[in-house]
C-alpha cells in the first residue's frame, strides 16, 4: 500500500497526479466514487483537460453506487453527479458512462445487470474510492459481507445523516436504499486510489488500514488488495500519524 499525506490545499493536485500516473492507457476504465472528497479532484482533472494537459475523452466511467428511487435526472442522483462533474468536463460520451439504474422498477435486477456490465467491459483499471465516517466503502455499510457483489442495500442512519448535507440538510430526503458495488466487486479493480480528507474520516481510516479485516469496517477489505494508493490530508491521517 502506497500512502501520500498532504496538506489539504495540495489534496486535489496530489490525487489527480496519482490517478493519471496509475492509468494504464489513454482509454482506461475508471471506477469513480461520488461524494464530497473527490469533487475537487474531478475539478482539477477538468482544469487539466481544458488546458489540454490530459485527454480522458476515451475513458469509460463506472460508478460505485446510486441511490434507489431518485430519477436519473434528479440533481441529487449519482447519475447526475457523474455526468456533470466527470463525464461532461472530461468529454466522455454518455455511451461510455455506467451508473447503476437506481430508478429501475426492479432495483435488485438492475444491480445484477450492473455487476455483469462491469465484467462485460473487462473490469475496472483504476478505482477511485472514498471512505465513510463509519468505515463504509461505496455503500457497503458495516456488516457487509467481504465477498459481497453488487446489490441493493439499506443505508445506515449515520450515512443518511452524513449525506443530508447534499439534500439541504434534510435527512428525511436522503433515500433509504442504494445499489452498490459489493466489496468483492470493488476488490476486482486492478488498482485502487483511496481518498480521505478531513478529521471526520480519521477514526474510520485508521480502523480500515490498521485494524483487522472484518465486515464491521468494510473499507478494511482494502488491506487484502495488492495495489492500493492512499491519498490523505493531514486531518484524515491524524490517527495514523
Ligand atoms: C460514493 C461512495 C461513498 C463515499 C463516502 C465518502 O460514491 O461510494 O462511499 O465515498 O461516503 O463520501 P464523502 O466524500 O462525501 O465524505
Amino acid at each position: 500500500m502506497r500512502v501520500t499525506v498532504v496538506d489539504d490545499e495540495m489534496f486535489a493536485t496530489a490525487a489527480a497526479t496519482a490517478l493519471l500516473e496509475a492509468l494504464p492507457s489513454a482509454a482506461p476504465t475508471l471506477g469513480v466514487a461520488t461524494g464530497e472528497t473527490p469533487m475537487r479532484v474531478y475539478a482539477e482533472l477538468g482544469c487539466r483537460s481544458r488546458r489540454g494537459e490530459v485527454d480522458l475523452s476515451g475513458a469509460r466511467v463506472i460508478a460505485l453506487d446510486e441511490y434507489v428511487g431518485l430519477d436519473a435526472g434528479d440533481p441529487h442522483s449519482y447519475t447526475a453527479y457523474v455526468r456533470t462533474r466527470i463525464a461532461d468536463p472530461l468529454g466522455i460520451p454518455s455511451a461510455n458512462v455506467h451508473v447503476p439504474q437506481g430508478d429501475s422498477a426492479d432495483p435488485a435486477a438492475a444491480a445484477e445487470v450492473f455487476e455483469q456490465r462491469i465484467a462485460d467491459v473487462g473490469g475496472v483499471d483504476v478505482q477511485i474510492a472514498g471512505i465513510g465516517s463509519n468505515g463504509h466503502l461505496a455503500f457497503n455499510e458495516p456488516g457487509s459481507a467481504l465477498d459481497s457483489t453488487t446489490r441493493v442495500v439499506e443505508l445506515s442512519q449515520q450515512t443518511r445523516h452524513d449525506n443530508a448535507r447534499f439534500f439541504g440538510g434534510r435527512v428525511e430526503e436522503v433515500p433509504r436504499q442504494a445499489i452498490t458495488q459489493g466489496l468483492a466487486t470493488i476488490g476486482r479493480a486492478r488498482s485502487i486510489l483511496l481518498l480521505a480528507a478531513g478529521r471526520a474520516k480519521a477514526d474510520a481510516l485508521a480502523a480500515a488500514l490498521r485494524g483487522p479485516v472484518a465486515p464491521g469496517v468494510p473499507a478494511s477489505v482494502l488491506q487484502r488488495h495488492g495495489d492500493v494508493t492512499v491519498i490523505a490530508d493531514r486531518a484524515a491521517w491524524g490517527r495514523m500519524a
